[in-house]
């Protein structure tokens, strides 16, 4: 299973990628505007340059900002062309409800790695995923990369239940063995706690995007750290008895 970090943060995407824990970095508007990112589209240009320099080769997800269908695909190839370990966000649907399958099929086929984001059902992620392979089939690129479906568990347990939100996940990844699809993964989005970390970890999602706060939450354990402050001390008395 893989770690992505959500975040447009590079201090705290340097610190986990050195610490390598960190096989990619998954970000939206919402992020780069709390991450501080400012200077309109050169400025989210700049961060996102930044982070796929420092994680290359693995992908960085980068979001359209635009809701019209003609515009996605446009300005997804553009995004696209930044940097070779560019992923394209697309959401699964517009603010209106409008699918964004057309979107993600061309950009697949025109060769274009996508992360179809913001899916909170089983059957999203799996017409998602039936675009991406209709995609990959009909696209002259032999060496796609992996393309992505996020599942937004953490959006849906806050109507669900964690329970219906691993059951999602781990239906979609069983949908996408047995089918046989390859070339997809499924991340875990909008992960809130390290016990989410811990219970979604266990559905067989291909990888977790986890925001640094949470990361940071589950590396603490008193009793971890009671334990070592144990074994220093009596270290350091057998040395004395030595
Ligand atoms: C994943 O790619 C998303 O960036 C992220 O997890 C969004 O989750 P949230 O908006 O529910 O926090």
């Amino acid at each position: 299973m893989k770690i992505f970090i959500d975040s447009a943060n590079i201090a705290e995407i340097e610190k986990y990628h050195s610490w390598g824990i960190c096989q990619g970095v998954t970000t939206n508007p919402t992020i780069c505007l709390k991450d501080g990112v400012r200077g309109g589209a050169e400025g989210v240009k700049k961060r996102i340059l930044e982070i796929a320099e420092l994680i290359d080769p693995y992908p960085v997800s980068v979001e359209v900002t635009t809701d019209e269908v003609e515009d996605q695909i446009a300005q997804g190839k553009e995004l696209s062309q930044w940097a070779e370990n560019i992923a394209v966000k697309i959401t699964i649907s517009t603010r209106k409800g409008k699918p964004l399958l057309p979107v993600i099929y061309e950009l697949v086929k025109g060769g274009v790695t996508v992360n179809v984001t913001a899916m909170t059902t089983f059957n999203q992620a799996i017409l998602a995923a039936r675009a991406i392979k209709s995609g990959r089939e009909r696209s002259s690129e032999k060496t796609a990369k992996t393309n992505f479906i996020s599942i937004f568990a953490g959006r849906i347990s806050e109507e669900h239940g964690v329970e219906h939100a691993r059951d999602v996940l781990a239906n979609v990844r069983n949908w996408l063995d047995f089918h046989e699809y390859e070339g997809i993964e499924v991340i875990v989005g909008s992960i809130r706690s390290r016990e989410n970390v811990e219970y979604w970890a266990q559905s067989g999602a291909h990888v977790l995007t986890i925001p640094p706060r949470v990361l940071s939450d589950c590396l603490v354990s008193a009793r971890t750290k009671e334990t070592v402050d144990q074994f220093l001390t009596d270290a350091r008395k057998a040395m004395e008895e030595l």
